[in-house]
């Protein structure tokens, strides 16, 4: 890859990433006249918001209020949610709904020709809106063809490896390659969005598509950028057991319940009232619990078991096609007639690059970047704090994805394109060169192995200080090993290895973060479960962490706060 190779394309807006949020806003840029360009290194409809299952919240009936779904978020986030967000996502969120259903979004229905909704962990009504359990695809079809309609430009299996910023706080775009023949480019606009989704793969067992490396993460930190709220990684109480892939939360809102080895209905001891609806990271830490005490089912005794068998077979069929399906496929285990064997898989990233509520990037928590947005997984608005409900997140993509499109609009009449030139492109084809030059002995795929596995083993739903330590060094370790990384293909073609090596140094950067974070962080709160440090320490830790690399790889940390409301922080039970 060379400099002189490099094409220049200028637009108003560039988008990278191409699930809900990114759709969202593009699709807002295109229909107001822009000229926008979206990045992806998937086609767009293999994003990963297509895997999001069980359903959207919205406060719609007459039982609920969009209040009450405040005051869940809030509670479910561990108090660590700022307020002021919240409101605004869960006072939009019936508008929102009526939003995606305008355009297309085909729902389930009640008899009566309502939105069905169904209930979800730690929500006090049915309030996840859904098309069966295929509500993230079915939006995601939806809002793509809605984007495309509109005539947004896709540069699908285009792979962004570097951000334009000037490191004092301006951005003009982003340096990006084809995977498809590896011509170099540079993406220069007048506004740019990150909407890349989240960083399960740092994590062995997890429901997370391959795509899903944090590559933005790590891209905005190495730009000298801060990350918020990074050791708040949510399991998902229900993957398959083995592999992780989900099994949604919908399993349990339909009357699903979990079974240990003895076959005790076990969420009685951990949250009587709740019991499998209580929220994910009490379910999961559950489930995890009872395998480590002994009662774990399957050859490993590394699951447990859900049950659906009670209820009608008309509901899973109707309801839950795909759960089954998925089953039988990856278990050969038949819902209809048996339990099925799942446990705790990373799901989610509470924590990303820090924005504000109009999704601008924040330099430090009072500072923001000019011409920079993110929404969806990999942001920080901070609406779920140290614990997502489910089916916030679809709704936060699509509404926080809206939002960015339209603050994107109205800022970028006050920029001034700052051009850019080749010479932009240079880090990105440096790293590129450095990483196929490479004649090292380490191998990628068992560097990720290994991160992976000690990921999920010392920063995953347990943690304490010792095993913390222990994965920063291994963290350390990998990181000098990958320097002695060597790749076999050295093609321009489809070069997967190439691109494999760059989403592990990736993987690898984030990861620091994750456990730096939840070192230094000497209490429980939602996903974040300290052994050493059981309790909530308001007092201590009510606030945000940002950290940043100041050096190689290292980190500085610093805290900024919670923004409180309403609710006064209590003791959360389910
Ligand atoms: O369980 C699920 O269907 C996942 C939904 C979500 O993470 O919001």
């Amino acid at each position: 890859m060379e400099v002189n190779d490099v094409k220049i394309y200028e637009y108003d807006a560039v988008v990278v990433g191409a699930g809900l949020a990114g759709l969202a806003a593009a699709k807002e840029l295109k229909e107001a006249g822009k000229k926008v360009a979206v990045i992806t290194k998937l086609h767009p409809l293999r994003s990963h918001s297509g895997a999001a299952q069980g359903g959207i919240n919205a406060a719609l009936g007459a039982e609920d209020s969009t209040e009450l779904h405040e005051f869940d978020t809030v509670k479910g986030s561990d108090y660590l949610g700022d307020q002021d967000a919240i409101e605004l996502m869960c006072s939009k969120a019936p508008e929102t709904i009526r939003w995606a259903e305008r355009m297309g979004a085909i729902f389930s229905r009640t008899e009566d020709g309502h939105i069905a909704q169904r209930p979800f962990g730690g929500q006090s009504k049915p309030r996840a809106c859904y098309a069966a359990d295929r509500t993230g695809l079915t939006l995601l079809q939806t809002i793509y063809e809605q984007a495309f309609r509109a005539g947004i430009e896709v540069f699908d299996e285009w792979y962004c490896a570097d951000l334009l910023y000037d490191g004092k706080g301006k951005v003009k775009g982003v340096a990006a390659y084809n995977i498809r023949n590896s011509e170099p480019a540079i993406f220069n606009a007048k506004v740019t969005m990150f909407a890349t989704g989240g960083y399960g793969r740092a994590y062995k067992i997890n429901s997370n598509a391959h795509a899903n490396t944090g590559d933005a993460l790590s891209i905005v930190a190495r730009r000298g950028l801060p990350l918020e709220d990074m050791e708040f990684v949510q399991f998902h109480p229900t993957g398959l057991g083995g592999s992780g892939i989900l099994i949604s939360e919908a399993a349990r809102g339909e009357g699903g319940r979990l079974f240990n080895s003895e076959g005790e209905r076990f969420m009685s001891k951990y949250a009587p009232n709740a019991m499998e609806l209580a929220s994910r990271d009490v379910v999961s830490r559950a489930i995890m619990q009872e395998i480590r005490e002994g009662r774990g089912v399957g050859p490993n005794k590394d699951a447990v078991y859900i049950d659906l068998t009670h209820l009608p077979k008309e509901t899973i069929l109707t309801k839950l096609p795909e759960l089954r399906e998925l089953a039988i496929t990856f278990l050969g285990q038949d819902m209809l007639k048996e339990p099925i064997m799942i446990a705790a898989t990373a799901h989610y990233s509470m924590g990303g690059i820090p924005v504000t509520k109009r999704c601008q990037v924040k330099k430090s928590p009072d500072e923001t970047v000019e011409g920079f947005y993110a929404a969806g997984e990999c942001s920080c608005v901070s609406v779920h704090g140290a614990n997502r409900l489910g089916a916030n997140s679809l709704l936060e993509a699509l509404f926080f994805g809206r939002e960015a499109g339209k603050a994107m609009l109205e800022d970028m009449e006050k920029i001034e394109l700052e051009p850019a030139t080749a010479a932009d492109a240079e880090p990105m084809i440096a790293k590129v060169n450095r990483i196929k030059g490479n004649n090292g002995e380490e191998r990628v795929p068992v560097l990720r192995n290994e991160l992976q596995e000690s990921m999920t083993m010392d920063a995953g739903v347990f943690r304490t200080e010792e095993s913390l330590l222990k994965q920063k060094q291994k963290l350390q370790e990998l990181y000098e090993r990958y320097q002695n990384i060597r790749i076999d293909d050295k093609s321009h073609t489809f070069n997967t290895d190439l691109q494999e090596a760059i989403e592990l140094g990736h993987l690898i950067d984030f990861s620091l973060f994750i456990v730096e974070g939840a070192l230094a962080r000497e209490e429980s709160r939602g996903a974040h479960y300290r052994e050493d440090f059981p309790k909530r320490d308001d007092e201590n830790f009510l606030k945000h962490t940002y950290a940043r690399f100041s050096g190689d790889y290292e980190l500085d940390l610093s805290y900024g706060d919670v923004v409180l409301g309403k609710f006064e922080p209590q003791e959360r039970k389910y």
